[in-house]
């Protein structure tokens, strides 16, 4: 309140050349009443709850700079869409200054009242956190120039003004772990990320439930890490057997899932026993159906290791194998009760590994998050330079974005589609070409121009967005030229799809970059795009 938004707000806008709304003048357009009225005739609840509508309305929008009410950060749905769909400036200011600049203004009720300093106050400890929460960058209102206020804002996003840097926060506290949520009713979880997580028996005691466990991995991350996790389990007060299995996505089949089964029964394993799956996406995947069938259920916890298992595979309760005909086919739905993300394994990670995850933090920011979309593509240096900052938002946000979806739809009824994005195209190469030849982000990150491209046929994508998927893919270090299976076999293997309905094919596609739509399309789109994308695309 009082700290200049609209101001620095249409001087901003002029500045991007974008339109300027305020959230304040919309409410009081629709309504046809002034706000102090309606908190008057409604109360605060009442307008708290116009105002939610109005931002879910405003942030669904494109190419605007939108000014909030100052208590607009009050309500979880309205800070949810400010922080996933644009890139939120808090303009900080001090209780004085406020005072200051509000005192002669009768249009702000809540400081209608016979101490108004207090008031202040107190709003400011309760609004703070919530600012704190959903800012992507914070400037000091001190300075009294608007024009410098502006030039301060801009200089903090990219010079197409899309991308926000990495957070301030994040650079202070990359040694504190990032908390979230999945929200599932009684079967939330939490999402721990943060540096050293291994070597931590009091964030492990707290993640993993009971006195046994079973750690699934395998051949190249036991050596890694499986003796210092014992010995932080051991400090946590946990007793642990291994069971180390063969490594590979070729490895992920009916017959290693076996082997966990083996193991769990020789070394008398009751329902007690919780199962960790120490690894990549592999190992999660298959650690998780072994944890959803074991004695018909026993609980299990996400450790992963990779990037693509941390920004993805680990949240979420997709667990299962492949199948000789189609990739993913034998699963369950069967949520962790924790998931335990140590940043540092990444640094033992090969560089095409890392790229393989960045593709799934791209897709993340092409379905939903346009904002983050630009942010990546201004940060792929650093990403690739595994830049602990960097990697570590990108890991916080792609978490975010997966949680609030899978809280939303958990079991793929519609909206979680989306999270397939580029996987129709790239489950084909990886199952037509055998398992394990291309890497699945790799799959993913190709699968995405090839979506990308058909979005575009469709006439949902302009050209230059579809541009900017294929750059930012092949900056990432992954393929973006499909491999030529013949147009009647890339069609034969997309049909053995979880998400295909009576035959029909679905795709998942931009409409535009940063929002995602499940569609079926017309024949000769996809066979355009089949053909176009086996060829490099000319420079
Ligand atoms: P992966 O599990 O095969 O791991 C990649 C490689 O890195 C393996 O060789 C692994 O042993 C090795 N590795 C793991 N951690 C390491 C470390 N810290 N240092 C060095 N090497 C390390 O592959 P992935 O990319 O992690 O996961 C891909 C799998 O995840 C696919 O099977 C895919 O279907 C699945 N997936 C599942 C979901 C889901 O929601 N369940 C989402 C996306 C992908
Ligand atoms: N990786 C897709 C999903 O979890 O839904």
């Amino acid at each position: 309140m009082g700290s200049g938004k609209t101001t620095v707000g249409r001087a901003l806008a002029k500045r991007l050349n974008l339109r300027f709304v305020d959230s304040d003048a919309e409410i009081e357009s629709r309504t046809g009443a002034s706000i102090p009225l309606i908190f008057e005739i409604e109360g605060e609840a009442s307008f708290r709850q116009r105002e939610a509508d109005v931002i879910a309305d405003l942030t669904a929008r494109r190419g605007i700079v939108l000014a909030t009410g100052g208590g607009a950060v009050l309500d979880p749905r309205s800070r949810r869409h400010l922080r996933e769909r644009g890139t939120v400036v808090y303009l900080r200011a001090g209780v004085d200054a406020i005072l200051q600049r509000t005192s002669h203004d009768r249009n702000r009720p809540l400081l209608q009242t016979a101490d108004p300093r207090q008031r202040l106050e107190e709003m400011s400890k309760q609004r703070e956190p919530f600012y704190r929460e959903v800012a992507h960058m914070t400037v000091d209102t001190g300075r009294p120039n608007v024009q410098w206020l502006v030039q301060s804002i801009l200089s903090q996003l990219d010079s197409a003004g899309s991308a926000q840097p990495v957070p301030a926060s994040m650079n202070k506290s990359q040694q504190a772990p990032i908390s979230l949520t999945v929200d599932l009713g009684d079967r939330s979880y939490p999402i721990s990320i943060g540096p050293g997580l291994l070597d931590d028996a009091d964030s492990v005691r707290a993640m993993i439930p009971g006195s046994h466990v079973a750690i699934v991995t395998n051949t190249v991350v036991a050596p890694l890490y499986l003796e210092r996790f014992n010995a932080t389990l051991k400090a946590a007060g946990k007793t642990a057997h291994s069971i180390v299995l063969p490594d590979g996505e070729e490895e992920k089949t009916w017959q290693t899932l076996m082997r966990v089964f083996d193991a769990l029964l020789e070394q008398k394993s009751d329902r007690k026993v919780t199962l960790v799956a120490l690894g990549g996406g592999v190992i999660g995947d298959m650690t998780g159906f072994a944890a959803a069938s074991y004695m018909r259920g026993v609980p299990f916890v996400q450790v992963p290791t990779t990037l693509l298992a941390q920004v993805d595979s680990s949240v979420g309760g997709k667990t299962g194998i492949n199948h000789a005909l189609g990739k993913n086919m034998i699963g369950a739905f069967y949520q962790p009760q924790a998931v335990l993300a140590d940043t540092n394994t990444l640094n033992t990670l090969p560089a095409r590994e890392l790229s393989a995850g960045l593709a799934e933090v791209i897709k993340h920011g092409a379905i939903i998050d346009a904002a983050f979309f630009g942010w990546i593509e201004a940060n792929m240096p650093k990403l690739l330079d595994k830049d602990p900052a960097a990697l570590t938002w990108a890991i916080r946000r792609s978490c975010e974005i997966k949680a609030d979806i899978v809280r939303q739809d958990e079991r793929e009824g519609g909206l979680r589609a989306i999270l397939n994005f580029g996987h129709t195209f790239g489950h084909a190469i990886e199952s037509g070409l055998g398992y394990g030849e291309w890497l699945h982000g790799e799959a993913v990150g190709c699968g995405m121009v090839m979506a990308a491209d058909l979005s575009w046929r469709l006439g949902n994508l302009d050209e230059a967005e579809r541009d900017r998927i294929t750059a930012v893919v092949k900056a990432a270090g992954l393929p973006v030229v499909a491999p030529d299976l013949g147009a009647a076999r890339w069609i034969e293997l997309m049909q053995v799809d979880k998400k295909n309905e009576g035959g029909l094919i679905k795709f998942i596609l931009l409409k535009p970059l940063g929002r995602a739509v499940v569609t079926t399309v017309p024949a000769e789109a996809l066979r355009a795009t089949l053909e176009a994308c086996v060829r490099p695309r000319p420079e």
